[in-house]
């Protein structure tokens, strides 16, 4: 038994963001934390080798208003996790989590990822050195793990059950469990988030059979209903597809679940200004902002107009605040010609 791993503040881990490759970097994050400045945000996976070797100031890029923000390493091999995992937290990351769950050919090809599901020793043990390599720090991180149920056609609770048992005794104390199994073969990334039954009953009997590890519930959560309805059987709900095509829903869980008044669509966007502006005066485009914002006004009245005029704005050269603007006002407009 190694030494436990520090457990999130309860009150962080309740509502996520999942990790999100391409799409979850620090423009997205910045606008998810002011929309739902409860929520607990999730880095893009990097591998641990790139976390050595690579460029850190772009691999590793978070702004401060992004707290409490989890950085997601990708590897399998436990020294240079464990020297990630040292990095990110030196960096200021409020948690590392380890990528269990990524069934891409890439991936697979690196046996890192979900194939680690079937090697719960080795993710012991690169858990543990990742705990030993934070432990050290004036405030040590927690480091957790994001996992599937299984690989392939294997359905035995007790295997995924034995998984965690193997990690936990490493020191893991909170697993985000994205609840289907990852099938290796045949199914493309894509389809592996949609094909695979969900089947939460065991993310919550795990819960049952070990209450004091913080277990998180990923996949498929699309709805405001959906997500509370978790917390009556786990620590928290981790949304990844619906927060990022549906950013309000971020918004009306957290005023829901933690207080405070429902703002506008208008009202939240507007408070980006300040950063939107801050970085196009550092050169950043504007398009790899406002890529970001396109789903704000999702299922409203001027929710297409609003996307059609930013994003075929936003590649113009010298495209900056007034664009989002005139994005806005075209939402106001249809609602107006609506009433
Ligand atoms: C575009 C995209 C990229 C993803 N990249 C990652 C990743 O880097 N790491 C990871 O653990 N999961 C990744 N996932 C999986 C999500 O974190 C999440 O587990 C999955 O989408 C199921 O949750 P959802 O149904 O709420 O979207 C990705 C999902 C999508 C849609």
């Amino acid at each position: 038994m190694s030494v436990p791993s520090p457990l999130p503040p309860l009150p962080t881990i309740a509502l996520s963001v999942a990790p999100m490759m391409d799409w979850t970097d620090s423009h997205c994050r910045v606008f998810h934390r002011l929309l739902a400045p409860h929520a607990r945000l999730y880095t893009e996976m990097v591998h641990a080798n790139a976390v050595i070797h690579g460029d850190r100031d772009r691999l590793l890029a978070m702004d401060p208003v992004e707290h409490p923000v989890a950085l997601q390493l990708g590897g399998s091999e436990p020294q240079p996790l464990a020297q990630a995992a040292r990095i990110g937290a030196e960096r200021g990351f409020d948690e590392i989590n380890l990528n269990c769950g990524c069934p891409s050919d890439r991936v697979q090809a690196g046996r890192f990822g979900a194939c680690l599901m079937r090697e719960p020793g080795l993710v012991a043990e690169s858990v543990a050195a990742m705990i030993e390599a934070v432990s050290t720090l004036e405030t040590p991180v927690p480091v957790t793990v994001k996992c599937r149920l299984g690989v392939d056609d294997d359905h035995r609770y007790e295997v995924f059950r034995d998984f965690v048992e193997q990690v936990a005794a490493a020191g893991c104390r909170m697993f985000v469990v994205h609840a289907r199994n990852a099938w290796l073969k045949g199914l493309s990334p894509k389809e592996n988030r949609e094909v695979p039954p969900l089947r939460y009953d065991w993310a919550y009997a795990l819960k049952r059979e070990r209450p004091e590890l913080a277990v998180i519930v990923n996949g498929g959560i699309a709805t405001q209903e959906e997500a509370t309805a978790h917390l009556e059987h786990a620590d928290g709900a981790m949304l990844g597809r619906a927060a990022y095509h549906d950013p309000y829903l971020l918004h009306r869980l957290d005023v829901a679940w933690f207080g405070g008044e429902l703002r506008s669509r208008g009202a939240l966007l507007r408070a980006l200004r300040p950063y939107v502006e801050g970085q196009l005066a550092r050169g950043v485009f504007l398009k790899h902002i406002t890529r970001h914002l396109l789903g704000l006004f999702h299922g409203e009245r001027g929710g297409r107009a609003f996307r059609q005029v930013l994003s075929e704005g936003a590649h113009r050269p010298g495209a900056d605040w007034s664009l989002v603007e005139a994005a806005l006002a075209a939402t106001e407009h249809k609602e107006q010609a609506a009433a």
